[in-house]
């Protein structure tokens, strides 16, 4: 009998999946019948996440340390053999000018949201590659469309990991694989709930505000599920043609000047 769910048995590494977004993402890929590597910095909470998922690990790794990156796909391939679909989803958010960030502010942001990214798919396209092949799916954000007041680090570094979503793609196209970017509005996951008050004085507004001016501009917050059924989208066959490309999923946020 065969397996007729769109990513059978085929390898997934989710980094930052203790919580939110990648949380929904190694949930997603398991449903469609992927083995997934629950990997976070929380150990405790990739653990919590794995333990809902039948036959998944959990792998502790900073994606800021190139040595735990390497370790990560090592482990990976020890345990199931081969890594085919790696998502980079780690990220940090924080509300502040750039008036009052300081260098180290920055870098801080920068070193999970880029250079975590750069580290992920440095060391797992090659170990695709080598198992035929698959898909490397970032999660890049609206913010990298347009000037992002308040996140500076956090948009310049997810306007990066587009562009580096591109050139990744071009540069391991003829080693099979891909590599695509979403492009998610505002979730209502813990970053942006930990972003919320600082957002609403910053801009002057009443609690709940942020609320207000999400519903306004994207007519309500997105979903986790909503952008892992665009990941397991590109994760999977189904995308074949695709790599370079971005998918924006917004309510319409960044289609509208008003
Ligand atoms: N929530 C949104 O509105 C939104 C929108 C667009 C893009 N994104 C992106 O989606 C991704 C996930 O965001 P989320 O909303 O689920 O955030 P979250 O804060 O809910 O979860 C982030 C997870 O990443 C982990 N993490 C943080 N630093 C890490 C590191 N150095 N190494 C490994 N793991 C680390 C955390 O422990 C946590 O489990 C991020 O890249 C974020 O920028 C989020």
């Amino acid at each position: 009998m065969t397996n007729s769910t769109p990513i059978a048995d085929r390898v997934a590494v989710v980094t930052g999946a203790g919580a939110g977004l990648g949380a929904a993402i190694v949930r997603r890929l398991a449903a469609d019948g992927a083995r997934v590597v629950v990997s976070d910095i929380d150990i405790d909470a990739a653990r919590g996440v794995a333990d809902t998922i039948d036959g998944a690990i959990a792998v502790e790794a900073d994606v800021t340390d190139e040595n735990q990156i390497k370790a990560l796909v090592e482990q990976t391939v020890d345990h199931f053999g081969a890594l085919h679909i790696a998502v980079p989803n780690a990220g940090v958010g924080g509300v502040q000018p750039i008036a009052e960030m300081s260098y180290a502010d920055w870098r801080r942001t920068t070193a999970v949201n880029l250079d975590g990214v750069f580290l992920t798919i440095r060391h797992t396209a090659p170990a695709i590659a080598a198992a035929g092949g698959g898909s490397i799916v970032t999660i890049s954000s609206i913010t990298a469309t347009a000037g992002s007041p308040l996140i500076a680090p956090y948009a310049a570094s997810k306007a990066a990991v587009r562009n580096l979503t591109e050139t990744a793609a071009t540069e391991f196209r003829d080693h099979g694989v891909r590599v695509n970017a979403v492009l998610p509005g505002f979730i209502d996951t813990e970053l942006v709930t930990a972003a919320r008050p600082d957002f609403e004085a910053a801009l002057g507004l009443e609690p709940g505000g942020f609320d207000e001016l999400m519903a306004a501009k994207q007519g309500r917050y997105g979903t986790p599920d909503e952008v892992a059924a665009a990941v397991a989208f590109f994760a999977s066959d189904e995308s074949s043609w695709c790599t370079g490309s971005s998918l924006v999923l917004d309510g319409g946020l960044a289609a509208s000047l008003f």
